[in-house]
């Protein structure tokens, strides 16, 4: 049987020790910010084929930071995908600015750029990109409409550490991109984030909101920006720093992963494996996902499938909540009158595997298949 133990999660790798050693005997780990926090913000970016990055205390902040830095406010409109991590919306409004959603497509469930198209006004301000669900969005179609429009495009790699798309990696797409290193992410360090980006502009601004007003030189910002205290520490930065490098083969690993499902999934009757847009070269990682089709969930429930998949080990979660359904958002947009059958279509049948089972081997990935094939069969 192959050994999976260099693939283990969190990594247990003698990188991780030496990093958490390595900080303990320097006495550094009390520091708000220092050496290994700059290393951070020039390495991480650096891999994702990016300019500059500013570390951040959380994903969902990271949002709140990129849309105050492109100038998003009160009047103002941002375009989300309707099927999403709720931290979207929440993000807009705490600018001021007005959500507006579109729809996904029914390929991937990423945003769908002709709906996209349909919602754009003369107050639209930017376009968020969200790469979800282990599908990345249709970047390029995406950028190009961004630009014909005189909009910013945002890209939210909160699930897409190490993505690739037309040769590039995801966070370099956008005018700005935000990444998230929750607990449950590709890299983590429990709580923490990154803003990426090419423009120097863009990534001071960036810096002065998450550091007080300074700048990375220790100045104060000369854009009139009061600033707020969103670092990440320096201990949390030693933690990150060896998981850059580990990245790549971890990466390498999950899309096989990826590849070895979709061909064994596909074969199930009512299945539907996620497809891609042909210039998707790596996908988000964060989870694997496939469609549970409505015929099979009225035969055993999605939910009841999730229990069975639980109750084996293998990590099965539901998808996300449409902004349509989501209970949190009713209220404030109960004055948008538009539907969006395929994200109620994604919130119905999506079921997700969280990223730690693809480090397994292939005998294990099966069991994802048996699993499903023998609970249709006794549901
Ligand atoms: C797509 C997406 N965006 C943003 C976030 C927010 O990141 P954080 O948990 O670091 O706040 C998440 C978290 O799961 C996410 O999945």
């Amino acid at each position: 049987m192959e050994d999976t133990s260099k693939f283990s999660w969190p990594p247990q790798r003698k990188e991780m020790k030496q990093a958490f050693t390595e900080i303990y005997s320097s006495g550094d780990w009390w520091k708000y910010t220092g050496e290994r926090v700059k290393k951070l913000e020039q390495k991480f970016p650096g891999s994702h084929d990016c300019r500059f990055g500013v570390s951040i205390c959380n994903g969902s902040v990271a949002i709140d930071i990129a849309l105050k830095a492109l100038g998003v406010k009160s009047g103002d409109e941002v375009i989300l995908p309707a099927y999403d991590f709720y931290s979207l919306p929440k993000s807009v409004l705490n600018v001021g600015a007005t959500p507006v959603f579109a729809d996904v497509n029914s390929k991937n469930f990423t945003i769908d750029k002709d709906k996209v198209k349909k919602r754009i006004t003369y107050r639209t301000k930017a376009i968020i990109a969200v790469h979800i669900s282990g599908s990345l969005a249709e970047l390029d179609a995406l950028k190009r409409l961004a630009k014909e429009n005189n909009i910013y495009l945002i890209e939210d790699c909160a699930q897409a550490h190490g993505a690739i798309y037309d040769g590039k990696k995801v966070g370099s797409w956008g005018d700005l991109a935000i990444f998230s290193f929750g607990g449950i992410k590709l890299m983590t360090c429990g709580q923490g984030g990154m803003i990426t980006t090419s423009s120097e502009e863009l990534y001071k601004r960036c810096y002065a909101i998450t550091n007080r007003g300074h700048l990375p030189d220790g100045k104060v910002n000369p854009y009139g920006i009061i600033g707020e205290n969103f670092q990440l520490s320096e201990l949390q930065a030693a933690v990150l720093l060896p998981q850059i490098d580990l990245l790549e083969s971890y990466s390498q690993r999950r899309e096989e992963a990826f590849s070895f499902l979709d061909q064994k999934l596909s074969q199930i009757d009512g299945i539907e494996i996620l497809s891609q847009f042909p210039k998707t070269q790596r996908r988000a990682h964060m989870r694997y996902s496939f469609c549970y089709k409505s015929q099979l969930s009225r035969k055993l429930p999605k939910m009841q499938l999730l229990e069975k998949l639980n109750h084996a080990g293998i990590p099965a979660l539901p998808g996300y909540s449409s902004a349509k359904t989501d209970p949190r958002l009713q209220k404030i947009f109960a004055d948008q009158e538009h539907d969006f059958p395929n994200s109620r279509m994604a919130e119905d049948q999506i079921v997700g595997i969280h990223h730690t089972f693809l480090l397994n081997d292939r005998q294990r990935l099966n069991t994802l298949a048996d699993i499903i094939k023998e609970s249709l069969a006794i549901g």
